[in-house]
């Protein structure tokens, strides 16, 4: 499974590729406000940084604007997806873009029907949002299994990018049902190295190591 950084702030993404853990970025216009920065600016210095695909969002609703906007996001660096909302004119748009070569991330996806769309207008990447279901007592990661029987069942291209991802637990499980994708904060994905009997197991071994007086420089 490919791990996608969810966030704008460049330090964060810096710190985790030194890590190995950053196959691709994924913004909204809600992060780009985050980080208090121009769209263009942040967007096109994070994928000096980053050789995967880099997610940026359009903030027009009407299938024109989308692709003017697109276009433009597009410009800044050849590693762009650009992303749209799964809506009519969403999709409309995202058949469009890739028609002329240009990756398309469909988000905001609540649904296998709306998932299957996505698929149909072509979209590189369908953006499930787990963590925003389960918000409202819905089983998020049963959607990301949905999905991937429907794409098997019909062998879709579209990557499987599971997006509001808001635990450890939340990558394991996405990983286990075989989403391509997994984006996450980047508290998130540090999280996933925490056990309680690591930090136990390590405490014990420095307290032998030592006692035992052992030195290795
Ligand atoms: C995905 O592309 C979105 O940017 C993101 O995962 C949304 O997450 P949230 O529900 O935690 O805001």
């Amino acid at each position: 499974m490919k791990f996608f950084v969810d966030t704008a702030n460049v330090d964060d993404i810096r710190d985790l590729i030194a890590l190995g853990l950053v196959d691709g970025v994924t913004t909204n216009p809600s992060l780009i406000a985050k980080s208090g920065r121009n769209i263009i600016e942040v967007i096109r210095e994070i994928c000096d940084l980053v050789h995967g695909p880099v997610s940026a969002e359009v903030v027009a609703t009407d299938y024109e604007t989308m692709l003017e906007e697109g276009r433009v996001l597009a410009e800044i660096a050849p590693n762009i997806a650009i992303k749209v909302p799964l809506t009519l004119d969403g999709l409309r748009a995202c058949k469009t873009l890739t028609s002329e070569g240009r990756m398309v991330n469909v988000t905001l996806c609540f649904s296998a029907n709306q998932a299957l769309l996505a698929a149909k207008a072509g979209a590189t990447f369908i953006s499930p949002f787990v963590g925003r279901l389960d918000d409202i007592n819905i089983d998020g990661l049963e959607l990301i299994a949905d999905i991937r029987r429907i794409y098997d069942n019909y062998g879709y291209e579209t990557q499987i990018l599971a997006a509001s991802i808001r635990s450890a637990n939340h990558m394991s499980e996405c990983a286990k049902i075989g989403a391509d994708v997994a984006t996450a904060p980047p508290a998130v994905i540090k999280a996933m190295a925490s056990h309680v009997l690591t930090d136990k197991g390590l405490a014990a071994f420095l307290t032998d190591a030592e006692t035992a007086g052992i030195k290795i420089v």
